[in-house]
């Protein structure tokens, strides 16, 4: 079958965060509220990280077929989701996992805060590899604990971790808990598994107890492999909980679907206490058919997007090497976010907040965002047609060539 990505879809007017909300300086706000909307001087949106294209064919007839039987009452996920999942696990990660240890929730980032809310008691703390996923700092600071940066070390264009100083960090007996996210969002890197198996390691010898945040995990660009934490080892997998779901490889993230998986049985009892006194039990109608058909039916859909994203990362960077060779592109490993070094512009991060937004009316995410390691850097989120990718880049060309002296 063929899919066209290049074809445009209107989505303003839609709820959609990406599109109908934008941002004015001083947070988030309904875009009738901001500048134009419409037509050539649109502001574009390649920050939040959801996709411009429609989801598999096949998701988008079972949710319809859904949607004709038209009861939506409480909903529980059954014996043929969980074959789904287990299948996909098992076929793209040799994971073999079994049903009960899988616990739904209404996305990654609720997971992660009720995590820290079972797992942290206030005043503990919790170690993070910025420049990082920006709510992973919120996760920790609203629930009480204390962050602790694990910097990435930047060395040329790529990212590595710093062992000595997860070494050092995790000998605290006040660190309980590592989130890595991996692949890592927003430096693009896919991890080895020696670097996975060094960063377990000094993980389980210091007692910390590791969330693997594998929400990209199916966005794998060639000449990568992805490596799931818990398949390294036994150990591995009882010090952890990985946290999957359908939301970034098939664009379900309204669906609010997630599956948290946790083979130690004290680590479930635990998080699903947690869930329970919040209330969080049940699953959502149009998740649960959704997520099934995407991961009985979305293989071969997925193979074409992962084609049309690389497309559009060479075309990035192809672009930028041409017109913008002051600027820096990371290699893109995993994920569908590229990061791009603008340090060379000499722009402070209000300045360069200016000239982006308002003066080339594209909506990036400001590299500050990932933490202060992230300064002068930005995000760009290539999921989409490469006609607003080129549009994105051409704007960005013509308001840096503006700055330099004639
Ligand atoms: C690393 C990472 N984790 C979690 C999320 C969000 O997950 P959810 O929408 O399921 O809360 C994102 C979205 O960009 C992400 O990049």
């Amino acid at each position: 079958m063929t899919y066209n990505f290049d074809k445009e879809i209107k989505r303003i007017g839609t709820s959609s965060v990406k599109w109908d909300y934008q941002k004015n300086g001083i947070g988030m706000v309904e875009s009738d509220a901001c500048d134009a909307k419409h037509g050539a001087d649109r502001l574009l949106p390649l920050w939040v990280a959801d996709m411009d294209f429609k989801s598999p064919p096949a998701v988008i007839e079972a949710l319809k077929a859904r949607a004709e039987h038209g009861i939506f009452g409480y909903t529980k996920h059954g014996d043929s989701y969980f074959e789904a999942l287990i299948n996909w696990m098992d076929t793209h990660y040799g994971r073999q996992i079994k049903k009960e240890w899988v616990i739904l929730t209404p996305g990654v980032v609720s997971a992660i805060k009720i995590m820290v809310q079972t797992f942290v008691a206030p005043g503990e703390k919790v170690l993070i590899q910025p420049p990082v996923y920006y709510p992973f700092f919120g996760a920790i600071e609203e629930n009480g604990a204390e962050i602790v940066r694990n910097e990435l070390i930047l060395e040329g264009n790529r990212y590595f971790m710093d062992f000595d100083d997860l070494a050092q960090k995790t000998a605290d007996p006040a660190v309980k808990m590592a989130i890595l996210c991996s692949p890592h969002n927003p430096i693009g890197r896919v991890w080895t598994k020696e670097e996975l198996t060094r960063f377990g390691e000094i993980c389980l010898a210091n007692d910390v107890l590791v969330i693997s945040d594998e929400i990209h995990c199916d966005l794998i660009m060639t000449g990568h492999t992805f490596t799931s934490f818990a398949s390294i080892s036994e150990a591995f997998a009882q010090n952890s909980i990985v946290c999957t779901a359908p939301s970034k490889t098939f664009n379900l993230p309204g669906l609010k679907t997630s599956n948290m998986i946790i083979p130690n049985r004290n680590l479930r009892l635990a998080f699903s206490k947690t869930m329970e006194r919040a209330g969080l039990m049940g699953g959502n109608t149009f998740g649960i058919v959704g997520t099934e058909a995407a991961y009985r039916h979305g293989e071969e859909w997925l193979t074409k997007l992962l084609a049309y994203i690389e497309s559009n990362y060479h075309f990035m960077v192809d672009y930028l090497a041409e017109h913008l060779p002051q600027l820096t592109v990371f290699p893109l490993e995993g994920t569908y976010l590229v990061w791009v070094d603008c340090r060379a512009l000499g722009l402070d991060a209000e300045t360069r907040q200016e000239l982006f937004l308002k003066e080339a009316k594209l909506f990036l995410d400001e590299g500050e965002l990932f933490g202060p390691e992230g300064l002068g850097f930005e995000r760009f989120n290539i999921a989409c047609p490469r006609a607003i990718l080129a549009e994105a880049l051409a704007r960005m060309k013509s308001v840096i060539t503006a700055l330099e002296p004639a």
